[in-house]
């Protein structure tokens, strides 16, 4: 019998590119069950590019202005994704929309990470140190990311995890950041791997509103001694 074939996660990154890093150190040590497909960035410079590049990934720069304007962008995305057999399209720290032709494609199979509670501080403008900024200049006591399911609706999906940071009063936007960012590394990855492998389902038409159904996760992290 043939061995089943390996999940396969595809990622886009703008920035640093922790995340991603955080993500390969876990498939790399069998915690995540997966492959990486290969990464894609807006950014030349991104470093995440050269994380995915070190670690023996293929990696792709795609952009408006690389690939001769938005339209070609975007087929050039669905282009990468069938062709390397993407199961999951994983966000992490993707500063640009997600064109319409990927979101059908890989549709209630695209997952992000926001460096806060959503739905507070989220939407546009809310990106990077804006959001811990925003968290601080309201006195917020508590921040904490969100891994939630992408539509076409800006960091509106139905929400996957959400883990608390305390926000001790006084708190500079750069702690907060880095505070939150930790809980990102230790736990996106559990996110993705339930995802994949049915324990956190979305519920179908995608009303964000609505609560995904991640019974079978807690119960297994329950599990956990
Ligand atoms: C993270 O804080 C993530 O929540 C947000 O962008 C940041 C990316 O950081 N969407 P990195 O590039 O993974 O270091």
């Amino acid at each position: 019998m043939a061995a089943s074939a390996a999940y396969r996660i595809a990622v886009f990154a703008s920035g640093g590119g922790s995340n991603l890093q955080a993500l390969m150190d876990r498939m790399r040590a069998g915690d995540l069950p997966a492959d990486l497909a290969f990464v894609l960035s807006n950014n030349s410079n991104s470093p995440a590019l050269g994380k995915a590049r070190a670690s023996g990934a293929p990696a792709y720069h795609v952009s408006a202005l690389s690939e001769g304007g938005e339209d070609r962008a975007e087929a050039r995305m669905v282009d990468l994704l069938r062709d390397h057999r993407a199961d999951l399209l994983v966000l992490a720290g993707y500063m640009k929309p997600v064109p319409s032709g990927v979101l059908a494609l890989m549709k209630n199979r695209v997952v992000n990470i926001h460096p806060a509670l959503l739905p507070a501080f989220g939407g546009r403008g809310f990106y990077g140190h804006k959001v811990h900024e925003g968290v601080v200049a309201r006195g917020c006591q508590f921040s904490g990311p969100t891994t939630h399911m992408v539509n076409d609706r800006y960091d509106e999906g139905q929400i996957l995890l959400q883990r608390v940071v305390p926000v001790p009063p006084g708190s500079a936007a750069d702690a907060v950041g880095a505070a939150v960012l930790q809980q990102e590394h230790a736990w996106f990855w559990q996110v993705i791997r339930a995802f994949a492998a049915g324990a956190i389902k979305p519920l179908p038409g995608d009303e964000p509103g609505r609560a995904v159904d991640a019974s079978a996760f807690w119960a297994g992290l329950a599990k956990q001694p």
